[in-house]
């Protein structure tokens, strides 16, 4: 494509929220990393979350975690660059291991990924024997590779209640581990993690039980009641959607609640007059600049710093460069694997 068409595409999309100079700045960018995209057989898997210039430009499939775990596994191309954070682009590793993984940015880390070690889940298992572990896929791989099955926020609850266990450890997020709690009706306790682990008993006469962990998000869990119940006092007609790592009293005040992807389909699918996210505001950005007619409430102080890290500069540098090249140790890979598969597998 010409960056005269690839401009005119940006501009139709986002001339209401970037400046005409940046948009031809960021159509140049595009067009050679879709050239240079072709020239190494690489394939481009971009996150909901990314900058709404990278999003509508370069990627050849976005989504979800859950999406794009599975275009990973799918595809034929020699080189996936996965413009997201470290954790998926690990996923994707170990889901293809003969493909170059690239991830722009160095770092592109995540707070709830960062708040669990593999130790962490070998403690839990000496403390609870038996239990079954779910690990959230918002970890690295070395976490992913001590648990049994692996979930996202699209299929949480129906990972937990597959395992037709009455008692499961749910890890790391605590709110989306308490939203999975209310909504399978099991009651949910946390161990803390303090030097030399303090005796941590399970209540007996409870019959369900989830295992949480003090992980969170550092974006969702800034979300409150008070936000949702100040957009209905100033537009009483708002819907309000809510990504799964927000805490359970905000997810029980929103109209819905599911991962970033399905949240975009609804807000697609619906007819409302007003729409407040409560997730990282580019997702806002992105749906309005796709459908110009849907009137997107912005709350957009609180954005992801790792997401943000991706750029179409650094995209352009990682596929000239072959950079920054995501490499998982086989044994690690392999049982990590096991996991993540068992939730592909299941939907
Ligand atoms: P999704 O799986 O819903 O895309 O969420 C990923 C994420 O990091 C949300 O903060
Ligand atoms: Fe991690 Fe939250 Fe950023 Fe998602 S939005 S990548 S969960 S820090």
């Amino acid at each position: 494509m010409s960056i005269d068409r690839m401009y005119e595409e940006l501009y139709q999309k986002l001339h209401k929220i970037m400046p005409e100079a940046e948009i031809r700045l960021k159509a140049e960018l595009a067009v050679q990393i879709n050239q240079l995209k072709k020239e190494r057989n690489a394939v481009i898997l971009g996150h909901n979350y990314m900058e709404p210039a990278l999003f509508h430009s370069i990627p050849d499939f976005k989504g979800d975690s859950l999406e794009l775990a599975r275009k990973a596994a799918e595809t034929d191309k020699d080189i996936i660059v996965f413009c997201g954070v470290r954790f998926m682009a690990e996923t994707a590793k170990i889901l293809s291991p003969e493909k170059t993984v690239l991830l722009p940015a160095e770092k592109a880390g995540c707070s709830l990924a960062e708040s669990i070690t593999a130790d962490d889940i070998r403690l839990l298992r000496e403390k609870f024997p038996g239990v079954p572990v779910v690990t959230y896929v918002n970890t690295y791989a070395e976490v992913k590779a001590e648990s049994d099955v692996c979930c996202t926020s699209g299929n949480a609850k129906a990972v937990v209640e597959s395992l037709n266990s009455d008692t499961v450890i749910f890890l790391p997020d605590e709110y989306l581990a308490g939203n999975v709690a209310r909504e399978t009706g099991k009651h949910i306790i946390f161990p803390t993690k303090m030097k030399g682990w303090p005796e941590i008993k399970l209540d007996t006469d409870l019959d369900y039980q989830i295992i949480g962990w003090h992980g969170k998000c550092e974006v969702h869990e800034l979300f409150t009641v008070e936000d949702i119940e100040n957009a209905r006092k100033l537009y009483p007609d708002v819907v309000v959607l809510a990504h799964p790592e927000c805490s359970p009293e905000v997810t029980a005040r929103a109209d819905f609640a599911g991962s970033t992807s399905a949240m975009i389909k609804y807000v697609e699918q619906h007819d409302a007059p007003h729409y407040l996210l409560l997730t990282e505001c580019s997702m806002g950005d992105n749906i309005m600049a796709a459908h110009p007619e849907k009137e997107m409430l912005r709350l957009c102080t609180h954005r992801c710093p790792h997401m943000a890290e991706i750029t179409l500069e650094d995209t352009l540098q990682s596929l000239k460069q072959t950079r920054y090249v995501i490499e998982v140790p086989e044994d690690i890979r392999k049982r990590a694997e096991k996991a993540v598969r068992r939730m592909i597998e299941l939907f």
